[in-house]
């Protein structure tokens, strides 16, 4: 048994939990939208044409924001040709996906299944093969009240009232020779901070996301990020970082150490973007968006399977495991760590597509193991983010060097005075004994503790057996003489909630 100590103290705050940290993001690819979100014929559908099914899960999961409509997608993506009569839409070649897309879905659909799914819509436009006025123009069209031809036009469309995006991420991976109009640090550097001048002048209450590197193992990862914030630092809001983490070819016990990675991902962007605020003796300080983040099998991935054009083709519908709910709920637990500096994160992606929701064709919808670490923290991490400090022993992790059994966070919420634990035991043969030291909470009871473990940790959730990773109670775990005490079991992710006797929580365990 491994032993861990910690201490939850409120005057240790890291900062406030910002809702937007539990983001997803809903791609044109593969079966996200389409099949996904998005099937008029499903006996679930919606009036809208949207899975209702797929609904209620999203809105189980709680997902505070959603990026849309790319990814890699949006740099190719003409806006206007997802607007108006559905039969009157073109059909294209997307060449990200190298899919037909069908244009039955767009702006206004996304911002109405937003409205319904009660989440704010996040927007992308397309800088890869378009420009400043191309995103001035979707902007007008979404936020304009009226009087003007394009404002006019999404009137005309149904939407009498301005969709109100707030957050618009101005292109997607321009760092990538994959992404459709690729271009230097430079070049994207000046064109986002041209978009972001004009952008504003159409609605100055927008929050701008700059991008980063496509991921940390980029060649010119941080000199992207310091050439690109040199040009547009004082135009944008958020500069961006995604990073995925592939389990194939590792250990088990070194896949569980991708947070740590993630926490030196989301410290080096930070040092990036102060370095440059600094030099340019800017006041500023820009926040981190983690707008595409998870465990995707990459390495098994067959790009060479997408040969014929069609629609909707099933793309990256990875089956998670035990393993992988576990690292999903360290890298949920690095965000809250860096609750100071990320004001923004989006798991990739939310429905098919590498994404905690699954469904069939016609079919069943169900949760994947990922779903419940997500949908957890989303609901219970409130309030300020604690510094806890584990105190307890390490492993070697390869890559990631010597890396602590114990991964956890907690959040204190002072208007309830909720307070919950976030913990992931990484130790993938030995229950972790946990003591945690609240003497700031003498008045504090346990309101509820579960654990989502399985002996086997490659078990997976499916069609036919939705429910066979979920979290359970934990029934090993005690509150006395200020002293909370765990034992959490080999690769698990687990929750642990206190209250003050005088204000129970309602929400069950
Ligand atoms: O989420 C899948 C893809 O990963 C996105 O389209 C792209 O931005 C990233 O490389």
């Amino acid at each position: 048994m491994i032993s861990a100590n910690l201490t939850i103290d409120p005057a240790f705050r890291v900062g406030a939990v910002d809702r937007r940290l539990f983001g997803s993001f809903a791609e044109h690819m593969g079966r996200c939208v389409y099949t996904g979100l998005y099937e008029p014929e499903h006996p679930t559908a919606t009036g809208d044409g949207f899975r209702g099914d797929v609904l209620d899960l999203v809105r189980e999961l709680g997902p505070t924001i959603v990026r849309y409509p790319g990814g890699n997608f949006v740099s190719g993506y003409r806006w206007e040709d997802g607007v108006g009569q559905l039969d009157e839409r073109p059909r294209r070649l997307d060449l990200a996906w190298r899919s037909l897309e069908s244009n039955q879905f767009g702006v206004d659909e996304f911002v109405t299944w937003c409205e319904q799914a009660r989440v704010e819509p996040m927007m992308a436009v397309n800088l890869g093969t378009r420009g400043v006025a191309d995103a001035v123009d979707l902007l007008e069209y979404c936020n304009h009240p009226e009087g003007t031809q394009l404002s006019d036009l999404r009137r005309a469309n149904g939407a009498k009232e301005p969709h109100d995006i707030r957050v618009w991420c101005l292109g997607n991976e321009l760092d990538g020779p994959w992404q459709i109009g690729h271009k230097t640090a430079f070049e994207y550097g000046r064109l986002a901070a041209e978009t972001a001048r004009a952008m504003r002048k159409v609605d100055p209450g927008v929050e701008l996301v700059a991008c980063g590197s496509s991921n940390t193992g980029m060649p010119t990862f941080a000199t992207w990020e310091s050439t690109v914030l040199q040009e547009c630092y004082d135009a944008v809001d958020y500069v961006s970082l995604h990073n995925y983490y592939d389990p194939v070819g590792k250990s088990v016990g070194d896949f569980l150490a991708s947070g740590v990675d993630l926490d030196r991902a989301i410290d080096a962007v930070v040092a990036t973007a102060d370095h440059v605020g600094a030099r340019l003796k800017s006041r500023r300080r820009l926040q981190v968006s983690v707008d595409e983040w998870n465990v995707w099998y990459v390495s098994d991935w067959d790009e060479q399977a997408m040969v014929d054009w069609v629609e909707a083709r099933p793309l990256i519908e990875d089956t998670y495991d035990v393993a992988d709910a576990a690292v999903v709920g360290s890298l949920l637990i690095s965000l809250l760590r860096h609750a100071d500096r990320v004001g923004i994160a989006c798991q990739a992606q939310l429905v098919n597509v590498i994404a905690p929701i699954r469904t069939e064709t016609g079919g069943p919808a169900w949760r994947q193991t990922i779903f419940h670490p997500f949908a957890q923290a989303a609901a219970l991490a409130r309030g300020e983010v604690l510094r806890v400090e584990p105190r307890v022993a390490c492993y070697d992790a390869t890559d990631h060097g010597e890396v602590p059994y114990l991964d956890a966070t907690a959040t204190y919420d002072e208007e309830s005075g909720a307070v919950t634990l976030l913990a992931v035991n990484r130790s993938t043969d030995q229950d972790l004994e946990l003591s945690a030291e609240l003497r700031a909470f003498p008045d504090h009871r346990l309101v509820g503790a579960t654990t989502l473990a399985a002996p086997d940790v490659r078990t997976t959730n499916s069609a036919a057996h939705p429910d066979a990773v979920t979290p359970v109670p934990n029934h090993r775990v005690t509150l006395s003489d200020g002293w909370l005490r765990a034992i959490l079991p080999p690769v698990s992710w687990n929750v642990i909630r206190l209250a003050p006797d005088t204000n129970p929580a309602t929400t069950p365990s």
